[in-house]
């Protein structure tokens, strides 16, 4: 069902360890917060009193000293000193929100996609191309699909300003970003990931369907819509965690590699898990069930049969057959989708969709 590359995709595999064990931190360190995030009161402006408690005005998380004492720290690369330092900071000022996004937390359930993009401040092409393609807010099938841009902050000093007012900027003319104040890094994907659910909890808790994906991904959102409708037994409110499986995957362990990953952070497989360039959950994955996919049983996964010989990756019939293709150049997303979307389009082929 979802095509993407395996070289891509082994450390993204890392991350979403990373969000497990995030997850898992963030129940107990929540249980110190005075209000729960999970209930919404019909007293709204004491709801959004609380929201900015929790969610604009987090102190500054101070780096971990102590962490340095871990055997063999020094001669780890520094962006994997700078993770380490900080691992422990889970929560960050918001700078900018979409309180309405979904309509309030309880009309939520209105919104049956929401697409949910890891952009970094400086992709300005691609969130331009996305809004027009893709990731359009628009209905299909008489059904809603929302777009969020998720971010951090890039750069430094007069170059981070200048991105924060593009983002501002784009923020005033779409209503379509998320910005948290931490520094974007591939390391803090994962961080990004947690930030939005925890927003979601409050804003947008009974959307049916999300997207996550990455700012350069094809995705076939029509296909994902009636897809989703397909899906027997679930409207949303039960498990889905679905796009390219990866088991038995093992961490990096050349530290030359981007994607390197030491003994220090995890010395163990990463459970089975789904690629992070793009992957669909349910509202109740997301919200209910953590996302260790080895604990829960009523997890789908998905595969593709794809046919034997070779495809070409622009021809628009096999593009329409897949739910989502990663790594297309911002001109390549614009012409792909109006050609998948020409009324004249005839396409002899099929694809099968295997569930296991
Ligand atoms: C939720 O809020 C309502 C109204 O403010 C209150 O009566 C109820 O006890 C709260 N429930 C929880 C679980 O905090
Ligand atoms: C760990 O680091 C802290 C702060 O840098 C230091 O004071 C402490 O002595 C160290 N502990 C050990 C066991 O090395
Ligand atoms: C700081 O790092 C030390 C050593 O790894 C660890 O034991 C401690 O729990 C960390 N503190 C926080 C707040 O995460
Ligand atoms: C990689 O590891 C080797 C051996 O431990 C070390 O000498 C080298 O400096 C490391 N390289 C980087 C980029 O950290
Ligand atoms: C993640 O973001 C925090 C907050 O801005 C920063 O202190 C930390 O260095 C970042 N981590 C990495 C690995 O870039
Ligand atoms: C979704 O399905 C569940 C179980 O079948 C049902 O109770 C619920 O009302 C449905 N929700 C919506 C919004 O259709």
């Amino acid at each position: 069902m979802i095509r993407l590359r395996m070289s891509r995709l082994y450390p993204i595999g890392a991350l979403l360890v990373f969000i497990l064990v995030c997850v898992h931190v963030n129940n107990q360190t929540n249980k110190n917060v005075d209000i729960s995030l999970n209930n919404y009161s019909e007293n709204l402006a004491e709801e959004e009193a609380a929201y900015q408690r929790v969610f604009m005005e987090w102190p500054k998380c101070e780096q971990n000293m102590s962490a340095a004492n871990i055997s063999g720290f020094s001669s780890l690369p520094a962006h994997i000193q700078q993770f380490i330092y900080y691992r422990h900071c889970r929560h960050f000022p918001v700078l900018l929100d979409i309180p309405d996004k979904c309509g309030g937390s309880e009309k939520s359930s209105n919104v049956f996609l929401l697409l949910v993009i890891k952009s970094s401040p400086g992709n300005f092409d691609r969130r331009e191309v996305l809004r027009k393609t893709w990731a359009r807010e628009r209905q299909h099938n008489g059904l809603w699909v929302r777009r969020i841009f998720i971010s951090g902050t890039a750069g430094s000093g007069v170059e981070r300003v200048r991105l924060n007012e593009l983002l501002k900027a784009e923020q005033k003319e779409h209503r379509d970003i998320l910005q948290w104040d931490f520094h974007e890094s591939f390391f803090n994907l994962t961080l990004k990931q947690i930030l939005f659910f925890e927003w979601m909890k409050h804003r947008c808790p009974n959307v049916h369907f999300l997207l996550n994906g990455d700012d350069d991904v094809f995705a076939n959102t029509d296909g994902m819509v009636e897809y989703l409708t397909d899906l027997p037994g679930n409207n949303g409110s039960s498990h889905l965690y679905t796009g390219y499986v990866f088991e038995n995957a093992a961490p990096f362990r050349s530290n030359r590699s981007k994607y390197y990953i030491p003994k220090q952070i995890t010395a163990e497989l990463y459970p089975p898990y789904c690629g992070g360039g793009g992957y669909l959950l349910s509202g109740h994955t997301a919200m209910k069930a953590g996302l260790l996919p080895t604990v829960h049983t009523g997890v789908k996964t998905l595969g593709l049969t794809i046919k034997k010989q070779k495809m070409d990756e622009h021809e628009p019939c096999y593009i329409k057959g897949l739910l989502l293709v990663h790594r297309f150049l911002p001109a390549q997303m614009y012409l792909m989708w109006k050609k998948i979307n020409d009324p004249h389009l005839r396409c002899g082929c099929s694809f099968k969709i295997n569930q296991f």
